[in-house]
């Protein structure tokens, strides 16, 4: 098979990764045996994520899964980070490495990727391993990243924060437009944003979407539905990373995706939680439930759910991907 054709393949891997309200802020350009991987700027919220941190783990998501596509297809990948300081929105270079023999785990990994997706239903009163849960815990470490899993106090206390965070977000009339433009009402033929039936509010009609977001509780309304489904989730964990910079998003992203595709090998649902972070004194306080000196970027719920009605849609590849030579 052609180098081409690998890096298409890794491509189509990458565009189902998860992203901030599905806004999937990425480019792909493929320069002969180099694949680039762009933030898309247009696609970033500038309310919802003011320091980019969204955008760039999901691009590390995306990243993530064109790795496993590569090693899936016999090879190692080479990837080099921020390679120009010129560009600062070039993410990442992927280059094929050596060849080698694909394992059963490559391919437990790439079977994953289409099977993974974000559900925001509560879960099962069903506990999760030790064992599948230090499996996760290593996945996010072998990126550079760290999970802790809260003990019930604590994510107690985290519930308590979700709820506080959704109050004030929601309290927010520049918060609701911005969310409210990636909602997607049911019967839109849009490739972006979050199906309205999927979120936690509402109906999926168009009326819907509206009614809900000019409710004045909604942020008591919503805060008090997470507060409920952190507490019961058998692993609410929080990923850390030793820096905050750039780099450590797209890093915390890798992981992020690592830990959701080993998730989904067992059998596990994952839901977000991670808007707490964008208020400071809210971070200090996770920070202090994880009892390290680390950069909390993103907060996970996991457990077993039933599966989804619908999944969220993706924009096809050559909407994204610029093949140049
Ligand atoms: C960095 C990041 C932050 C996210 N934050 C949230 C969130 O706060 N709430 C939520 O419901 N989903 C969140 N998501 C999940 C996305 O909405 C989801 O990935 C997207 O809609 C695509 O759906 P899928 O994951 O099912 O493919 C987040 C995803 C990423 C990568």
């Amino acid at each position: 098979m052609s180098v081409a054709h690998i890096l298409r393949g890794a491509v189509s891997c990458a565009i189902q990764a998860p992203s901030s309200h599905n806004t999937q802020p990425w480019r792909f350009r493929r320069r002969g045996e180099v694949l680039e991987l762009w933030l898309d700027r247009e696609r970033h919220l500038d309310v919802v994520d003011p320091l980019k941190r969204q955008a760039l783990m999901s691009c590390g998501c995306a990243l993530y899964n064109a790795r496993v596509a590569i090693r899936a297809e016999g090879w190692t990948d080479k990837v080099e980070l921020f390679p120009r300081s010129a560009d600062p929105d070039l993410v990442a270079e992927l280059r094929l490495g050596l060849p080698r023999a694909a394992t059963n785990d490559d391919r437990a990994l790439l079977s994953a990727i289409p099977r993974r997706h974000t559900n925001r239903r509560p879960f099962l009163d069903r506990p999760v391993s030790t064992e599948d849960a230090d499996e996760l815990i290593r996945a996010a470490r072998a990126e550079r990243t760290r999970m802790f899993r809260l003990s019930p106090q604590r994510k107690q206390e985290l519930a308590e924060l979700v709820a506080e965070c959704d109050r004030r977000r929601f309290a927010d009339p520049a918060y609701r437009a911005q969310v409210g433009e990636w909602l997607v009402p049911a019967g839109r033929l849009r490739k972006d944003g979050i199906p309205f039936a999927e979120k936690e509010f509402g109906t999926p009609a168009w009326f819907g979407v509206k009614r809900a977001l000019a409710q004045p509780d909604l942020g008591a309304q919503l805060g008090a539905i997470e507060e409920d489904r952190v507490i019961g989730a058998p692993v609410v964990a929080v990923l850390s990373t030793q820096a905050d910079e750039d780099i450590d998003y797209v890093d915390c992203g890798q992981a992020l995706e690592a830990v959701l595709l080993r998730a989904t090998i067992l059998g596990l649902a994952a839901a977000f939680v991670d808007q707490l972070l964008e208020y400071e004194d809210l971070l200090a306080r996770v920070r202090a439930l994880t009892g390290v000196d680390m950069m909390p970027q993103m907060a996970l719920r996991l457990g077993h759910a039933p599966p989804l009605a619908r999944v969220a849609p993706r924009r096809d590849l050559h909407d994204v991907l610029d093949e140049s030579d």
